[in-house]
Parts: structure tokens; sequence; C-alpha cells
């Protein structure tokens, strides 16, 4: 099995928010049309996501459809730490719509109903009717390649796309949030996807 290939697999960045006693939302890669009469579509969600538990309960969320300007600490913040733990949205702007959050500055929006379910292993893909779209900007998307290959961002255990790592590389760990990275040596440019520091507030640690 070379998993290697897998790389070779396209997907776009999203930000599914939910909500039953408070708002809630995560990271994904993994939405994708179904249908276009009706407009359906399908994502993948981690049984141990907060996000899923709530849209189990709730059967609706939403899709913000990141942009290449979506700052790199709301990836962090959305696809690190989990909301059982904290609010998210005092960290970004958002509106709600048709009770669900709704990020601003993203290229728009879908609200979904969810109608069936299947269950896969650690994941749960939910196939959902779209209720309303549309649109904010023409901003170019952010790509899961973009996220990849430009801001140097990883995916964590949860998603769908995690890759476990056979042979570890140098280690990199953030002074300021204790985020770790393992690459061979850390481009000048990178910043912290948890605390937006730069890499000169990294150093190397043996593991
Ligand atoms: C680039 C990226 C892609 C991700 N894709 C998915 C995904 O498709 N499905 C999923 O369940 N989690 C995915 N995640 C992980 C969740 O965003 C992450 O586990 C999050 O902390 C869950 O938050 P919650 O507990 O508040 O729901 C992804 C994270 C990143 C950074």
């Amino acid at each position: 099995m070379n998993y290697e290939v897998l790389k070779n697999l396209s997907y776009g960045m999203y930000i599914i928010g939910a909500k039953s006693n408070k708002n809630v939302g995560c990271v994904v890669n993994t939405v994708f049309q179904i249908t276009s009469d009706p407009v359906m579509i399908a994502v993948s969600l981690n049984k141990e996501n907060e996000t899923t538990k709530t849209i189990l309960e709730t059967k609706k969320f939403s899709v913000s459809i990141l942009n290449q300007n979506t700052k790199i600490d709301t990836i962090g913040t959305f696809g690190y730490k989990t909301s059982k733990e904290c609010d998210k949205y005092e960290f970004v702007e958002y509106e709600e719509i048709l009770d669900v959050p709704v990020l601003k500055d993203t290229n728009g929006y879908l609200i979904c109903e969810v109608v069936d379910t299947k269950e896969v292993g650690t994941h749960i893909i939910f196939i959902c009717k779209v209720v309303k779209m549309d649109k904010f900007s023409d901003n170019e998307v952010m790509t899961y390649a973009y996220y990849q290959n430009n801001l140097k961002g990883k995916s964590p255990k949860n998603a769908p796309t995690y890759i476990k790592e056979e042979t570890k590389k140098s280690v990199w760990k953030c002074k300021i949030c204790g985020y770790e990275v393992e690459m061979d040596e850390l481009p000048s440019d990178y910043r912290c996807p948890i605390c937006g520091r730069p890499a000169t507030d990294f150093e190397r640690i043996e593991k």
C-alpha cells in the first residue's frame, strides 16, 4: 500500500458550523456535491468531533467555503481545537443563517439538512439536502493542496486524510502554544497553525 498516491486526490477546504445549546464547528476537506436537482452534498465527519455529535442531534449545519484569505489561525482554531473546550466563534466574524453559524470573509455558504447517514468505521458520512446557499466573494478558493503546499498545513488524526507517519522527521515545537510539526527544516515563512507565531518562535526537539 503506497499511501503517497492518496496525496493525488483533490479536495476543497471548508468549515462546518452547527448549533444546539452553543455554536460549534470544525474544518473539513471532504465536502462534495452528489446531485444538482435537488442540490445534495455529502461530508465525512469523525464520530469524536463535537460538531458531529451536534449534527446528529440537530440534523442541520452550514458549510462555509474557505478562500485563500482565510487566516491560518482560523484553520488552527477550527481544525485542531475542540468546541467541547472553547467557543471557536469568539475568534471569527460570523452571522447566523437559518439558525446555524456561517463564517464571513469566505466565498459563500450552503445550509444543509441531513437526509441520511452512513457509518464507516471512525467516520459518519452525512448525505444532505442544500436548503439555502449564497455567494460572498469571488476570491481564489482554498484547496487542500494550497493548504498543504503554501501554508505547510497538516491534517490531524480525526481528518479522513490523516496519514500515520512511519518514519519520524525532525520535530519542531512552537514555544508559545506547544504545537508540534514534523519537518526536516522549517521554512522561514512558516507560521504556527494554532497561534499564528512565525518560524523564529519554534525550536527543534528530540522525539
Ligand atoms: C486540513 C484539515 C482537514 C480536516 N478534515 C476533516 C474532515 O474531513 N472530517 C473530519 O471529521 N475532521 C476533519 N478535520 C479535523 C477536525 O477539524 C478537528 O478534529 C476538529 O478539532 C474537530 O472539532 P470539534 O470537536 O469542535 O468538532 C480536518 C482538520 C484539518 C486541519
